[in-house]
């Protein structure tokens, strides 16, 4: 299934790419960097431990009202339309402490889905719906994922096991300003050392970039290409993975 959010750097067209690189035999599936989690949404191998992350406290905080709230986040989304001034009341709002969970996960949907490539930031100024028919059918896959919130290096010491999978897809490197959350230079070699030191296995993905190239030169890399989504033409990206 699809994702129920369009992302940045939303991994939609090299889902099925990726899931054709994990393994049979594990038991727990945690993927770290969330984000629209496309990746989560089109598997069909499921493990009997699955986990959901994201540093956004927003989008986390959407995931869980959809998991638990679903129908009252849906009642709520129905007073919503696609017009600039409602994107900007949502985007003014949001950072209000006057409003629910419930509240700010409605509006935060609006704002990715009628903003610009859902940056969240600028008004897109296309026809698109906020419909959400296909919500049912996201709780139901969400049933039994843990939604956790949490920076990457906890997380992935908490869930390191053997018998573990992780899916890791950061902010792009030279890209990372695109988020909310800052992801330094810093972070992309805090996340090589925790990587490195894994029990478990990962896949990760990456823009193709000599500095992630020479980071990761110790370990399996395949370049792969996807359609650029914010222009014309291909994008190279990475998957690295540890066995
Ligand atoms: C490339 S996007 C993930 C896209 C996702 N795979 C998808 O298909 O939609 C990277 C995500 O990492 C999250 N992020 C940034 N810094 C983080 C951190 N320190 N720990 C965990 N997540 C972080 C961002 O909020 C963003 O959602």
């Amino acid at each position: 299934m699809r994702s129920f959010i369009p992302w940045i750097g939303g991994k939609s067209q090299l889902a099925k790419r990726i899931i054709s690189e994990f393994p049979t035999d594990f038991e727990r599936y945690i993927e770290v960097f969330g984000g629209g989690a496309s990746v989560l949404f089109a598997s069909d191998k499921h493990a009997p431990i699955e986990v959901y992350n994201d540093a956004n406290g927003q989008l986390v905080n959407l995931f869980r009202c959809l998991k638990y709230h679903r129908e009252e986040l849906q009642k709520e989304i129905r007073y919503y339309l696609n017009s600039r001034e409602m994107f900007q009341d949502c985007r003014n709002r949001l950072e209000s402490s006057g409003t629910t969970d419930i509240q700010r996960a409605a509006m935060y949907y609006v704002c990715i889905k009628i903003s610009f490539g859902a940056d969240t930031d600028s008004f897109g100024c296309s026809p698109k719906s906020l419909d959400t028919t296909r919500f049912e059918d996201i709780e139901k896959r969400l049933e039994h994922v843990l939604i956790e919130h949490k920076d990457f290096e906890e997380l992935i010491k908490q869930y390191d096991r053997p018998n573990a999978l992780f899916y890791c897809d950061p902010p792009y490197h030279t890209t990372e300003k695109h988020y909310s959350e800052r992801f330094a230079e810093a972070d992309h070699y805090r996340l090589n050392a925790v990587l490195k030191a894994l029990k478990g296995r990962f896949i990760l993905s990456y823009n193709d970039d000599d500095f992630i190239r020479e980071l990761y030169k110790d370990f399996d890399i395949k370049a792969v290409e996807r359609q650029n989504n914010l222009s014309q033409g291909r994008f190279k990206e990475v998957i690295i993975k540890n066995f």
